[in-house]
C-alpha cells in the first residue's frame, strides 16, 4: 500500500477547487465620475457587484443632501435595464460641514458614510479638509449617530516622500484621531502599508480597512517595469513589495477588520498618457477576477466570501446580499480599454489571460 492510501483526506484536499460560488459581493470604494464617463464605466461595476460606495470627488464634490440625492438619481438612471445595483453615497467633507447636515443625510438614508480627504491628498480633494482638529464637531455627531468616517489616509506635506504619506499620516493623524473619538467607526480607504493594517487589526471592534485588487498585484517596482507604467500609478501609491504581502495575508487572513474596495479610478487615456498624468486606476472590469486569483494563489478560497461579501455590510450594519455568483478557474480576457466618447479608460490587466472568470 503506497502513502497516498493511507492517507486518503490528503488526497482529496489537494485536489484543486475549480469553482467557487459566494454571496453577490459589494465594493465599498467606487468612483464612477459623472456624465458619459458614468455611462460607460458603471456597467462593469454593476456586472460585478451588487451594491457599492460612491465616493464624491466629483467637480464640484458631493456636500449636500440635495446633492447626493441628484448624484444617485444620475446613477441609476445611467444603470442598463437588467442590472441590479445599489449605490451608496457618501458626503465629502469640507473645513466648513456642518453636523446638522451630516446627520440628516444619514437618518434620511440619503448618505451612509462621510469621505474625509486631506486637502490636496489625491484628484479633486483640494476643497477637502485642511485641520482635521476643526472638524471635531462633526466627528463627535458622527460618532454619536454610528455613521462610519472614511478616510483617504495620507498625509499632504509636498515635503513628505511620496512613499511615506501614509506611514506620515498613520502617525500623525490617523491614530491621535482614532484616540480623540473612540467611538467612532472609521474605515482607512485602500491600504497600502503593512504597519497600517496592524494599526486597523489594534482597533478592530470599530476600524476596518479596504485593500485593492491592484495592490495586491503590483509593488512599487511595478511602475517603473520597462519603462513609466501611467496606468498604474494611483494614490496611495503602490509600496514595496514587503507592503504587498502583508496586504495579501491581510486581505486572505478571514480577519473581519478587512474587506473589498476596488477604489476603480477611470481617466480617459490622454489624461494618464501625459507629462503630468492623473492617479487612478480602472480596475473595475477585472476586479473579482483578480481577487479570486489572488486568494487562490494563498490557497484560501474559503476565505473570499467573508472579504468580498460579508465583512463590509457587517461593518455598515447591512444584511450580505441574497443572491450569489460563481467564479471558476477557467481562462478569460479582458478588453484593453473601455470607449468614452471619442477615447477611451485603459484597464487594469486589460488584454492579459486570466486565470479565473466571472461564470
Ligand atoms: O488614485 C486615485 N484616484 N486615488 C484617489 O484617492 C482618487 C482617485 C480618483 O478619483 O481618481
Ligand atoms: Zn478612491
Amino acid at each position: 500500500m503506497g502513502v497516498a492510501e493511507l492517507f486518503p483526506a490528503e488526497r482529496q484536499e489537494a485536489k484543486p477547487v475549480d469553482r467557487i460560488t459566494i454571496r453577490r459581493p459589494d465594493d465599498w470604494h467606487i468612483h464612477l465620475r459623472d456624465g458619459a464617463m458614468l455611462k460607460a464605466v458603471l456597467p462593469y461595476t454593476a456586472a460585478q457587484f451588487a451594491r457599492g460606495i460612491i465616493m464624491p470627488n466629483l467637480v464640484p464634490p458631493v456636500t449636500t443632501v440635495a446633492a447626493a440625492q441628484a448624484y444617485r438619481e444620475r446613477i441609476l438612471a445611467a444603470l442598463p435595464a437588467g442590472l441590479d445595483f445599489t449605490p451608496l453615497m457618501t458626503c465629502y467633507l469640507r473645513d466648513d460641514t456642518d453636523p446638522d447636515e451630516i446627520e440628516r443625510g444619514f437618518k434620511d438614508k440619503v448618505w451612509v458614510a462621510a469621505k474625509l480627504y486631506p486637502a490636496g491628498a489625491t484628484t479633486n480633494s483640494h476643497a477637502g479638509v485642511t485641520d482635521i482638529l476643526g472638524i471635531a464637531p462633526v466627528l463627535e455627531r458622527m460618532e454619536r449617530i454610528g455613521m462610519p468616517l472614511l478616510i483617504h489616509g495620507e498625509a499632504t506635506d509636498p515635503e513628505i516622500d511620496i512613499f511615506d504619506r501614509e506611514a506620515a499620516f498613520m502617525e500623525g493623524s490617523l491614530i491621535p484621531l482614532l484616540g480623540r473619538h473612540q467611538g467612532l467607526k472609521v474605515t482607512v480607504e485602500h491600504a497600502t502599508t503593512a504597519e497600517i493594517l496592524d494599526v486597523v487589526r489594534e482597533h478592530r471592534s470599530r476600524c476596518a480597512a479596504t485593500i485593492t485588487p491592484h495592490h495586491l498585484v503590483i509593488n512599487r517596482t511595478h511602475i517603473f517595469q520597462g519603462g513609466l507604467r501611467p496606468h498604474l500609478y494611483c494614490l496611495p501609491v503602490a509600496k514595496r513589495e514587503r507592503h504587498r504581502l502583508a496586504l495579501r495575508a491581510a486581505a486572505t487572513s478571514g480577519e473581519a477588520c478587512f474587506y473589498l474596495g476596488t477604489d476603480t479610478a477611470p481617466h480617459v487615456r490622454g489624461a494618464k498618457e501625459a507629462s503630468c498624468g492623473c492617479a487612478g486606476v480602472f480596475c473595475g472590469p477585472s476586479a473579482l477576477q483578480t481577487y479570486v486569483q489572488v486568494f487562490d494563489e494563498e490557497g484560501a478560497l474559503d476565505k473570499f466570501e467573508a472579504f468580498a461579501s460579508l465583512n463590509g455590510a457587517r461593518f455598515h450594519g447591512l444584511e450580505p446580499n441574497a443572491g450569489t455568483v460563481t467564479l471558476e478557474r477557467r481562462e478569460s480576457r479582458i478588453a484593453e480599454a473601455v470607449a468614452v466618447d471619442d477615447t477611451a479608460v485603459v484597464v487594469f490587466r486589460g488584454e492579459e489571460t486570466l486565470p479565473w472568470s466571472v461564470a
